[in-house]
């Protein structure tokens, strides 16, 4: 038991660093907050207009993932999703923000790196493809985030498949305003200020 609450409390704990906040507020940009979606992930990072501070967001908060199913993974056997599940909660509950944290879209493709890295790219892929197509990030990161357990689930990590499936429906609940625009035509590209 001692094992799985340390994986949990370590994954939490990971998980709930608000990079994306913590960067623009270094670099004094204007609050992520108030500007766009008024999310703290790198796709609004990238409205202040800062192209440096959204891939180091990206790259951190996906970082963030993999470290806590890696740390997870030594603790105990169940660890690596316990603390990536966990750090996931972080990432869109952080006790710091008043639990209002961000959509998790890089902490959750940290945590496939981290769990098999076939998922991690594969998640890649599929977000490359569709922002390709309609340069919507989160219409790229809803559709990447249904790909991720299903091939889990076809590589046999069914045990995998269903933590990973239950983050991707936490993720797309994070989206439901996304989802509102995007049905309404009012959803903002990739780079748009919006
Ligand atoms: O990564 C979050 C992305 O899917 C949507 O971000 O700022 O456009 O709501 P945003």
């Amino acid at each position: 038991f001692l094992p799985d609450a340390a994986a949990l409390v370590i994954g939490y704990l990971l998980g709930s660093i608000p990079f994306g906040l913590l960067l623009t507020r270094l670099a004094g940009t204007t609050d992520v907050r108030s500007i766009g979606s008024g999310n703290i992930g790198a796709t609004n990072v990238l409205r202040t207009g800062r192209k440096d501070l959204a891939a180091a967001t990206l790259l951190l908060d996906a970082l963030k993932g993999t470290a806590a199913v890696l740390i997870g993974a030594r603790l105990s056997p169940e660890g690596a999703l316990i603390a990536g599940f966990a750090a996931f909660i972080g990432h869109i509950a952080p006790v710091w923000l008043n639990f209002k944290g961000g959509k998790g879209v890089a902490t959750f493709l940290g945590c496939l790196f981290g769990l098999h890295w076939q998922a991690g790219l594969a998640f890649c892929g599929v977000w490359l493809a569709v922002a390709a197509l309609t340069r919507y990030s989160s219409l790229s990161a809803l559709v990447a985030s249904v790909a991720a357990p299903l091939l889990l689930f076809a590589l046999g990590h069914g045990g995998e498949a269903f933590v990973v499936g239950a983050m991707a429906a936490l993720l797309w609940r994070k989206h439901a305003e996304n989802i509102a625009r995007l049905r309404a035509g009012t959803e903002s590209r990739i780079g748009q200020k919006g």
